[in-house]
């Protein structure tokens, strides 16, 4: 298949030909995010797929992302570029130990975050994100026992926010555990007049020294809406594209992974590219599809978190 040379016009004209809509995560590379018609964290990207009135679902982020958009629309054809854009997190719980790990704790009632598989969300009673975690565990009585999965840090955070025991599944992401405390105190003391802002995925060793923790939404709104000029950005450093398009004037400087890269990215996430994009929506493949029992099994701690978040 021969690429045009104008690819954002050739996308422009297929968006209009298939009545398609794109969405993007914040982790996207910067072109994939400047084709977007809504850009969002997990929480917004799922409220857009909920409301979603278009007939194709272009899906620029990882791949239970677009299966999330696949379970709320499941006569919509939802297009993923890259069907190998997976994910660590959503990788470190298997369906099938997991519903060992139940089976073990029937008296819980199971909170999953959004990172996870079609199957892991079919097992589960409410879904969350990093943005609702906290109110939602807040509004389940404090005598219900959670199993909280497969985020393990983002399970210890809420815990500490909640003052809730829960029990964790041990998963983490392998982006937000990778940043270094070491590194990240260093660059402080270059930068003492920057705050830190910090995802919940990272680890409690990070966490401790981040003046606002929150999803990338959230993290992005804080930049925007706080006094100070520079921000030291402990997540995925797609999401700085947003900050910086928001406040061109204000400083960004992304968190260093425990590596020599100078910025941390997301290896699922960069998968997906313009190539990719446009290849999508010409041979409208690859698809998401799931099976119908799953899919309606997985709707129901969905829509829990949508009516829960409102
Ligand atoms: P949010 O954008 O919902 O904060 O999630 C971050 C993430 O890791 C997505 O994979
Ligand atoms: Fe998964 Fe981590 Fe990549 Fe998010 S950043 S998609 S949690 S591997």
């Amino acid at each position: 298949d021969a690429i045009p040379l104008d690819r954002f016009q050739a996308i422009a004209d297929l968006k209009k030909e298939l009545n398609a809509v794109i969405l993007a995560h914040y982790y996207q590379d910067p072109d994939l995010q400047d084709i977007a018609d809504y850009i969002g964290d997990s929480l917004g990207l799922s409220q857009a797929a909920a409301n979603c009135q278009a007939d194709v679902i272009v899906f620029l982020g990882v791949h239970f992302m677009a299966e999330t958009a696949k379970i709320l629309n499941p006569n919509k054809l939802v297009l993923l570029p890259d069907l190998d854009a997976g994910c660590s997190l959503a990788d470190s719980c298997p369906p099938d130990r997991f519903a060992d790990f139940k089976l073990a704790h029937p008296d819980h009632l199971v909170i999953s975050y959004i990172n996870c598989s079609a199957d892991i969300k079919a097992m589960s009673d409410i879904i969350c994100t990093s943005a609702n975690a906290v109110a939602i565990v807040n509004q389940i009585p404090k005598d219900q026992p959670i199993i909280f999965a497969p985020d393990r840090n983002l399970g210890r955070y809420v815990m500490e926010k909640t003052g809730r025991e829960l029990l964790l599944w041990d998963g983490a992401c392998i982006v937000h555990e990778i940043f270094s405390e070491r590194k990240l105190i260093e660059l402080k003391l270059h930068h003492p007049q920057a705050a830190i802002i910090a995802h919940p995925e990272c680890e409690a060793n990070v966490l401790r020294h981040a003046d606002f923790i929150g999803s990338t939404t959230g993290l992005l709104k804080y930049a925007q809406n706080s006094d100070r000029q520079e921000f030291i950005v402990v997540t995925e450093s797609g999401v700085i594209h947003q900050m910086q398009k928001a406040t061109p004037t204000k400083k960004f400087i992304p968190a260093p992974p425990n590596s020599n890269c100078a910025c941390n990215e997301c290896p699922y996430m960069r998968l997906n590219t313009l190539d990719k994009v446009y290849l999508a929506m010409k041979n409208r493949t690859p698809e998401i599809t799931l099976p119908e029992s799953t899919r309606l099994a997985a709707l129901k701690p969905m829509q829990r978190m949508l009516e829960m978040s409102v």
